[in-house]
């Protein structure tokens, strides 16, 4: 990556997840970054150990519960206590079904629930308006930074001609919406950061696990591949990408 160097800084919020880990673990083999902090609600999960076994200081882990605005709170305060400057945030985290809790997408009005809607909006929508809230200023510096949101295409209003999935695509939908918002709002105060919502994929992750069964082969990408070139388009971003939507090939994705 052309836009990281030694002084370089990066945070990667649900960075225990199948594509999170895959981009902590590519900014840390394939840049010459200073350094990542891998935020997760499992700071000590078996992918992050064993990135912190190979990459040592460069990796450091911080707790955090992004369905709790003050759990977020804390980490915005405690990174801005370090005082060292981020040029890269992504939020790398989602939700889309939690069996335990009988939440999955909806194919029908009548799946509609409550707990769905309210598990969905919480992490998807709410958890990146409170990290821009608490974390924007830790990217407003002197240079180029990236504020990064993975959203996903099935939140495209344009592209929706299959329906269902009511909480999902709406959740992803605001989140669009509120990437858009904040781009325009940094034109004003924080005119180096760049805010991109960003699309994977289908990716081989938990999240997408109990619907691969009809995507072809070549269709389901490994989270590694995804972040390669998730972080490419990263690199590319230039400031009139801001409040973009872009998929993982960098093609732009209808609102
Ligand atoms: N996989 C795909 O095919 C696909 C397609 C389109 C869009 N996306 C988007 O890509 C992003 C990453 O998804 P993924 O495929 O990497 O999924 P994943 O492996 O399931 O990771 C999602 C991560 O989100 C965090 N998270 C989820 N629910 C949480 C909760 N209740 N409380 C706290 N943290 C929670 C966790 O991070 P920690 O464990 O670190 O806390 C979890 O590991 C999501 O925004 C998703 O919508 C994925």
């Amino acid at each position: 990556m052309e836009t990281l160097s030694e002084q370089s800084r990066a945070l990667v919020i649900g960075a225990s997840g199948a594509i999170g880990s895959a981009l902590v673990e590519h900014l840390l083999a394939h840049t010459p970054i200073q350094g990542v902090w891998a935020a997760s609600s499992q700071p000590a999960s078996a992918r992050l150990m064993s990135l912190a076994e190979r990459y040592g200081d460069r990796l450091r882990t911080l707790e955090v519960d992004i369905t709790e605005a003050t759990s977020i709170q804390r980490m915005g305060e405690d990174l801005a206590a370090e005082a060292k400057p981020l040029h890269l945030l992504i939020n790398a985290f989602g939700f889309l079904h939690d069996e335990r809790a009988g939440i999955w997408p909806e194919k029908r009005l009548e799946d509609i629930s409550p707990e769905g809607l309210e598990a969905n909006f919480r992490i998807n929508t709410m958890a990146p308006m409170l990290i821009a809230r608490h974390c924007l200023g830790l990217l407003n510096h002197r240079e180029r930074a990236v504020f990064a949101t993975l959203s996903a295409r099935v939140g495209s209003i344009g592209d929706n001609r299959l329906g269902g999935w009511y909480a999902y695509r709406s959740s992803k939908a605001a989140q669009n919406m509120f990437t858009r918002g904040l781009a325009i709002e940094c034109g004003r105060r924080a005119r180096r950061v760049i805010c991109l919502a960003l699309h994977p994929g289908t990716t081989d992750s938990g999240l997408s696990r109990p619907f691969q069964a009809r995507v072809p082969e070549n269709k389901l990408f490994t989270p590694a591949f995804v972040a390669e070139k998730l972080l490419t388009r990263i690199d590319r971003a230039r400031l009139e990408d801001s409040g973009g939507f872009f998929a993982w090939d960098g093609q732009p994705i209808p609102w």
